[in-house]
């Protein structure tokens, strides 16, 4: 069986992070998020993996290439407008051929591998199986209500009534009928080829559908909180480590506590470094705290401020902030620095869609 993820969407709900960044490459503890996909597809068992992307000059192919260094093969599927992510699979049937293939959306993250999903489905009758998780907020998702026997009765877009709290959780494995089910609907109130009507559609026309319920936790990670969330969670898993007592990178008088991992020529100096924590590498820390569920990537320099529950992409420099911060993100290359002289104003450079709490 191939495995399709889809990663192709505009990524509106997370600018300015994504104005030069998918979705899919954004770092959660870390690694990339579409590094948690192919984590949960290759203990499945998938080693050819194609991704749908805007377009083949970007930066997911660039930075991916052929899958090599990561044990997988990859091909690369475009799809030049984002009209649903039917449209997207129908773009996949050359790829996948006639054969059963799975389907990943590219900023789910998961707890669960889902082993049983994969595993009962090519010897199962059923035309589709997909990943239900309880969610919250059913009107953000795709809602699933089901047959005593657990199949799918009817599943809906985004209801405004949702008639249950099982979202379809965006992994979903289909026999090539979907690609007939996906020519015969139209486009949503969204004006999006829904999935879920390809779905529907499957089971109007007499087919069944089963579901897997996922276990433990899942996130739709498309917005700032969601991927702080993520970070938060996967950091959680971090196993033990003691703490930290090599003079080379612990220097002064500081403080790395247990579940703490600090990559190669990063420094703590005089600081405190409460896990679980992930610090990439080249990373100076003087005179700071970072608090438990932070993620710095390569390159960061934090200097005389307190910071937890973030994330730091690569090269971001933070010095001399009065407070603590907290469940923030910072995207490559950011810079936050408090003025050293007066008048002690607020000076910022934001980019579209930028967000600042003071
Ligand atoms: O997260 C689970 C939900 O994902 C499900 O409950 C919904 O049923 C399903 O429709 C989907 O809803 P979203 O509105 O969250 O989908 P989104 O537009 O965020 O797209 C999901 C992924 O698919 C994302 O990585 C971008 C990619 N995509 C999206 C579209 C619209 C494509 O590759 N092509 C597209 O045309």
């Amino acid at each position: 069986m191939k495995a399709v993820i889809l990663a192709a969407g505009k990524a509106t709900r997370l600018r300015p992070v994504t104005l030069t960044m998918p979705k899919a490459l954004v770092p959660v503890a870390n690694k990339t998020l579409i590094g948690y996909a192919f984590d949960v597809l290759k203990a499945a068992g998938f080693n050819e993996i194609g991704i749908v992307v805007n377009e083949l000059d970007s930066p997911i192919p660039q930075t991916l290439g052929d899958g090599s260094a990561l044990g997988i093969h990859l091909q690369y599927i475009v799809q030049t407008e984002q009209k649903g992510l039917a449209h997207a699979i129908s773009l996949c049937h050359d790829f996948v051929g006639d054969e059963p293939f799975c389907v990943f959306l590219g900023d789910n993250i998961f707890q669960d591998k889902m082993t049983p999903l994969f595993t009962n489905f090519l010897s199962s009758g059923a035309e589709s199986a997909i990943a239900l998780g309880e969610v919250p907020d059913p009107s953000r998702f795709g809602i699933a209500e089901l047959n005593p026997d657990g199949s799918i009765a009817k599943v809906v877009e985004k209801p405004k009534e949702p008639k249950s709290n099982l979202a379809i959780s965006g992994v979903y494995l289909f026999r090539s009928s979907i690609f007939d089910a996906i020519s015969r609907i139209t486009p949503s109130w969204r004006n999006e080829l829904e999935i879920t009507d390809a779905i529907q559609q499957l089971v109007t026309d007499g087919h069944r559908v089963d579901t897997y319920k996922i276990k433990g936790w899942w996130v739709d990670a498309g917005k700032p909180d969601t991927i702080v969330l993520a970070n938060q969670l996967v950091l959680e898993e971090l196993p033990y480590t003691p703490a930290n007592e090599d003079k080379t990178q612990v220097i002064g008088n500081s403080t790395v506590t247990h579940r703490v991992i600090l990559g190669k020529n990063s420094q703590v100096i005089d600081s405190i470094i409460r896990g679980p924590v992930i610090i990439g590498e080249n990373v100076i820390i003087r005179n700071s705290y970072v608090g438990p569920y932070t993620a710095l990537g390569d390159n960061v320099t934090i200097e005389n401020s307190e910071i937890e529950a973030s994330i730091v992409m690569k090269n971001c420099t933070i010095k001399n902030i009065q407070g603590r911060i907290d469940s923030s993100l910072l995207a490559d290359n950011a810079q936050l620095e408090s003025a050293s002289h007066m008048p002690a104003t607020h000076r910022f450079v934001l980019a579209e869609n930028s967000y600042v709490q003071l």
